[in-house]
C-alpha cells in the first residue's frame, strides 16, 4: 500500500499487542520503532513506546549488562508490555534483548507478540556507531558490548525482519504494517 493511499484509509486496533523490535546497538531499532510510534499515535490508536535509552533511566536505572542483568531488564519490561497488551495497547518495545531465550519467555508470556529483528551486519552497525559507544568499546572504555565482545542471538523464527542495510525505512516500516494487518492486530478499511 503507498503512503497516500494509507493517509485515506481508518485504522483499527483489534487487539493489543506487542512489537518488539531487537538488534545489535545502531542496526536502527529506535528509529524504526519511533516511526511506528508516530504513525499509530496519528491514527488516533493507543500506543506506548518503551525504549533502551528511558526504561534504563528509569525502570531498569539499578541493572547493568550483564546477561542476568540484561534478562532481568528484559523481563520486567516484558512485564510492562503484558499489562499494556491486555489493555488493547500496542506497546512498541525497542531493546537490543540479545537472549533468545528471554524474548522468547516475553513471548510466551504476553501472546499477542510480533517480533521484528532489525538485522544489520556488525560491521555495519559499528560504521554508523550512532552513539560512539562502538568506538569506546574497542577502546577498552566499556567492556562486554553487543557486537564487540558480548553475544547476540540472532532470532529464530521473528515475524519480520527488517534489512537496514538494504531496505528503506519507509520500506521496513511497511513490512512491519503488512504483517501486523496479516496477523489480524491492525485493520486498516
Ligand atoms: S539489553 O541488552 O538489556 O536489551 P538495552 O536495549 O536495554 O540492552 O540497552 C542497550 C543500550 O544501552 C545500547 O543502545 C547502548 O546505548 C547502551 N549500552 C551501554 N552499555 C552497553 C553494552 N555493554 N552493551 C550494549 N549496549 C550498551
Amino acid at each position: 500500500m503507498s503512503a497516500p493511499d494509507l493517509e485515506q484509509k481508518k485504522w483499527q486496533l483489534a487487539r493489543g499487542v506487542t512489537v518488539w523490535f531487537t538488534g545489535l546497538p545502531s542496526s536502527g531499532k529506535s528509529t524504526l520503532a519511533r516511526s511506528l510510534e508516530r504513525l499509530l499515535k496519528k491514527k488516533n490508536l493507543p500506543v506506548e513506546l518503551l525504549d533502551g535509552d528511558v526504561v534504563r533511566t528509569h525502570l531498569s536505572k539499578d541493572l547493568g549488562f550483564s546477561k542476568e542483568d540484561r534478562d532481568t531488564n528484559i523481563k520486567r519490561i516484558g512485564f510492562v508490555c503484558q499489562l499494556l497488551t491486555r489493555h488493547g495497547v500496542a506497546a512498541v518495545a525497542s531493546f537490543v534483548s540479545p537472549y533468545r531465550e528471554a524474548r522468547d519467555y516475553n513471548r510466551r508470556l504476553i501472546g499477542n507478540f510480533v517480533e521484528v529483528y532489525v538485522k544489520a551486519s556488525p560491521a555495519a552497525c559499528e560504521k554508523r556507531d550512532v552513539k560512539g559507544l562502538y568506538q569506546k568499546a574497542r577502546a577498552g572504555e566499556i567492556k562486554g558490548f553487543t557486537g564487540v565482545d558480548d553475544p547476540y542471538e540472532e532470532p529464530a523464527q521473528a515475524e519480520v525482519v527488517c534489512d537496514t542495510e538494504k531496505e528503506s525505512a519507509e520500506e521496513s516500516l511497511g513490512k512491519v504494517l503488512a504483517r501486523l494487518e496479516k496477523l489480524g492486530y491492525l485493520k486498516i478499511v
